[in-house]
């Protein structure tokens, strides 16, 4: 049996660089109090002609760049994202559209932080009944048009940011397996509403819901459980030693998050990658913009196995294992 294996990655970061220096002058926190608390140091930031799907198209030609394929000869495009310009047509449409994929269907995703992954499993489940597709998944934001600027309980953890992958069915390589979640009765605990909202929960509340909102202590705590506990069961699943799994690529959200995790499962540093210091939380972008720097580098090798765990919004969370 065939499964979705990369071809090409490829990411792309808006220009503006925002420092927590930067973040000291418009609300009441500090450098050392966001890097000792977040390990965030720095975020991207979009402005103009870097809307959501504009990322993410520059991303997806890098990938497919790299993959030796034509935007034309793509069979889907698939976009995770929590912050499309528009809500219809979707931000995967938009991508279509601007990188010439007319052959392709396209929708979007919504995982939140997990969207890429939920994405790696349903492509790979594409390829298993028709394994020469060629699949372009994505993992897309613009998350800082979705925060509250004056909330300093949030505004430091997020950034913009997209990356890509050009994926089609191979033998003995691709996505091995997969163990996802979600638990809908926690919304509260992380969400963000539509602008406008009609929502009767939110009423007299407006202004609030526009922006991402979280109890971030629970969250914190949750995800950790909740990250260990799919990363175990699948481990269990699949019959693979943690000590086999070459590289744990994990949703960027806070490096204390991803330092408890490690504790937990006894993933030595040198094995856990991290790039939440340049890029903070980036959603459901975060996880491909890892893999496509993982990848450039090339630091795994033929035959590696690697390991991606998730938590977001939702909540949804899982965990899925990769033959490089
Ligand atoms: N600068 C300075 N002080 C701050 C800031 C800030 N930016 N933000 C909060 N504080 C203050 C609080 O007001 C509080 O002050 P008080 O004691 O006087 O009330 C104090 O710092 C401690 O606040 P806590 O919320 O308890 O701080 P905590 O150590 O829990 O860190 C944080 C907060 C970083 C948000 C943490 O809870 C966290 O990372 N949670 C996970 C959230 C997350 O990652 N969400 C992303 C979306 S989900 C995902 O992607 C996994």
């Amino acid at each position: 049996m065939k499964n979705a294996a990369l071809l090409g990655t490829g990411s792309c970061l808006p220009k503006r660089v925002l420092a927590n220096s930067d973040l000291e002058r418009r609300v009441d926190t500090s450098d050392e109090w966001i890097t000792s608390r977040t390990g965030i140091r720095t975020r991207h930031i979009a402005g103009q002609g870097e809307q959501n799907f504009q990322l993410a198209s520059r991303a997806a030609q890098k990938a497919l760049a790299m993959a030796g394929i034509r935007a034309a000869d793509l069979d889907l495009v698939l976009v995770a994202t929590i912050t499309p310009h528009m809500i219809m047509p979707s931000c995967a449409c938009f991508v279509q559209a601007e990188i010439g994929a007319h052959r392709a269907f396209a929708y979007d995703l919504n995982a939140a932080c997990s969207g890429f992954l939920f994405g790696l499993d349903m492509a790979n489940r594409y390829i298993a009944t028709q394994p020469e597709m060629k699949i372009l998944l994505i993992g897309s934001e613009t998350l800082s048009a979705r925060v509250d600027w004056e909330d300093r309980n949030t505004c430091i953890l997020f950034g913009d940011g997209a990356g890509a992958v050009v994926l089609t069915g191979e033998e003995n390589r691709g996505v091995i397996a997969s163990s996802l979640y979600s638990d809908g009765r926690l919304w509260q605990l992380l969400y963000m509403d539509s602008p406008k909202s009609h929502n009767p929960e939110l009423e007299n509340s407006e202004r609030k819901g526009c922006y991402i909102q979280m109890t971030g202590r629970d969250v914190f705590r949750f995800a950790v459980r909740s990250m260990e506990d799919a990363v175990r069961n699948l481990l269990e699943e699949t019959g693979i030693a943690i000590d086999q799994i070459s590289l744990v690529i994990p949703h960027q959200a806070n490096i204390r998050i991803l330092n408890k995790l490690a504790e937990r499962l006894s993933i030595p540093q040198d094995r856990l990658f991290v790039n939440v210091d340049k890029y903070g939380n980036t959603s459901a972008a975060s996880i491909p913009i890892a893999l496509d720097e993982v990848n450039r580098s090339g630091m795994l090798s033929s035959g590696d196995t690697v390991l991606f765990c998730s938590f977001g919004g939702g909540f949804t969370w899982g965990a899925l294992l990769m033959q490089w």
